[in-house]
């Protein structure tokens, strides 16, 4: 029998639009917590659960997994049931990422997809506090979101980009526009007192995938 949520009408549209474009990043994401062996992983404003969906560490069979692997949080309840329901086993919590619902040091890395421009700057401020709050000493921040263009490349594709964002309207667009007056994902990042690691551009959306630590 189908979980319920499985066939949620808001979490299927956005895995059809943007599922296969962000297979790339996901496998990027996915590798840089695998590389360094960062379990258990939380997973901040999962949205419909595709980043750890079918997310098996590698090395489970070794023995070397801890009980919880990996953990995602939303503050939407139906996006949280959608997830859940789409990725039999493993944990989606709903909860706000400005309070996480989670002891000090419970992760070894703290993951946000697109999910830091389009908060508030309060909110995003809070959301940074508790990542360094829950994240275990030596523990890693993973974060993938926008940055200003730095390219003719880019520039066309942070257009693009900008025309997705126009349809997500209101506040999201406001934010996120704010975001990058700031300074884009670099910029917020080192406010925040994070040390970038290891970081991937991507030119053609101006979408950048950065492993950091706190200072
Ligand atoms: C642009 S979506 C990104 C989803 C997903 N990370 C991805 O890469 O597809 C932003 C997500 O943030 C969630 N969200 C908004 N405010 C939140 C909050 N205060 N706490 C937790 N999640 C929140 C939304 O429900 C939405 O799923």
């Amino acid at each position: 029998m189908r979980r319920k949520g499985f066939w949620y009408v808001p979490g299927r549209l956005y895995d059809l639009a943007f599922a296969g474009i962000s297979k790339g990043l996901r496998r990027r994401v996915a590798a840089a917590v695998e590389r360094e062996w960062l379990y258990p992983w939380l997973d901040v404003c999962c949205g419909t659960g595709s980043q750890l969906r079918g997310h098996v560490p590698a090395s489970r069979e070794a023995g070397r997994v801890p009980d919880l692997v990996v953990c995602g949080l939303d503050k939407s309840a139906g996006l949280v049931r959608y997830a859940a329901a789409r990725a039999p086993g493993l944990p989606f919590v709903c909860g706000d990422a400005g309070r996480l619902p989670f002891k000090d040091g419970a992760f070894r890395a703290v993951s946000v997809s697109f999910g830091l421009h389009d908060k508030s700057p309060d909110l995003r401020r809070a959301m940074m506090a508790e990542a360094r709050r829950v994240l275990a000493p030596g523990g890693r921040f993973i974060a993938v979101d926008f940055e200003n263009p730095w390219s003719f490349k880019s520039k066309v594709g942070a257009l693009a980009v900008r025309a997705v964002e126009r349809l997500a309207g209101g506040e999201h667009y406001r934010n996120g526009r704010d975001f990058l007056k700031r300074g884009g994902l670099r910029a917020f990042l080192r406010e925040s007192g994070f040390v970038e690691t290891a970081r991937h551009d991507i030119e053609i959306s101006s979408i950048s995938i950065v492993v950091a630590s706190p200072r």
